[in-house]
């Protein structure tokens, strides 16, 4: 079927910029992606949202607040709006040791203005953010990569957390690959927890063939964090493995420091998101 030849494609290891090269500059603009680009990384992550006026933007927060020197939230402006806002001397402050002038004033990037930019030299994974927020993003959203012709080419990875627009996705067109994306938490009393509104209901220890059958039904791939504020473990080698074995992808997010890699690798996980895209490819080659 469509899906195994989707799998099939997507068997190697993949390196995926998380938000661009985003550890060396502003996530999600220009030179964050033109970094990763020449890093030589299998996909760019991208988190699209839609303006006011219907344009597809790639930005990962709700708010203005934290990665533009604006303030509020995205959906209540146009694209000029957004178009004034700096979205690269944040970076500088949050990110002395990766500062350079050069970043001030960078632009919110429309998801057009990514593709045209690198056509399909590069290829892109791109999750529907808060689609809750923006009824008809994914038709858009298929719309674009159909305009481009980057789903024939192979080119392009649609990834959510909300399962309802990934079906939604599916049902505009089942030739692109689709990710489901899961977030897992610990709670005090030491039973686990995963984020309701995903549609997936079982944690990582009590998911069963049948859960992760039920994600193959329309998607390749489950994306997953390894930790909990960067400190528990919410995943192990077993859950690895028996979602491999079930044939779905697993990809992890967002992993930056080396040691955490190399475990994700000797476990054999099909890709990694981060933010640091040279660290991984030095251990990968
Ligand atoms: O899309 C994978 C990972 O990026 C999910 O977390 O919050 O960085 O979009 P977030
Ligand atoms: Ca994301």
């Amino acid at each position: 079927d469509a899906l195994q030849q989707q799998l099939d494609d997507l068997q190697d290891f993949q390196v995926i910029a998380h938000r661009g090269a985003s550890g060396h500059a502003p996530e999600q603009t220009l030179p964050a992606l033109e970094l990763a680009h020449e890093m030589g990384v299998d996909y760019l992550e991208l988190d699209i949202q839609m303006t006011a006026d219907g344009e597809l933007v790639a930005f990962h927060d709700e708010s203005l607040d934290r990665a533009t020197d604006g303030e509020g939230e995205l959906k209540d402006f146009t694209l000029e709006e957004l178009k004034a806002l700096d979205a690269g001397s944040w970076f500088n402050q949050a990110s002395p040791e990766y500062a350079d002038d050069a970043f001030a004033g960078e632009r919110i990037l429309t998801l057009g203005e990514v593709i045209e930019r690198f056509g399909t030299s590069a290829r892109y994974y791109l999750e529907t953010k808060s689609p809750e927020l923006y009824p008809g993003i994914e038709e858009a959203l298929v719309e674009e990569l159909e305009a481009h012709g980057l789903i024939e080419a192979g080119a392009a990875v649609i990834q959510s957390f909300s399962q309802p627009s990934l079906l939604e996705v599916q049902a505009l067109n089942d030739e692109v690959p689709l990710v489901q994306l899961v977030w897992y938490y610990p709670e005090e009393d030491g039973e686990e927890r995963l984020v309701e509104w995903t549609g997936v209901t079982q944690g990582p220890s009590e998911i069963e063939d049948a859960d992760f059958a039920a994600i193959r039904d329309y998607a390749v791939g489950i994306g997953t964090n390894l930790t909990y504020e960067d400190e528990l473990q919410v995943i192990d080698a077993g859950f690895v493995e028996q979602a491999q074995a079930n044939d779905l992808l697993v990809h992890v997010y967002t992993i930056n420091e080396e040691d955490d890699m190399q475990l994700l690798l000797d476990w054999g996980v099909d890709g990694i998101f981060t933010d640091f895209p040279d660290r991984l490819n030095a251990l990968v080659e």
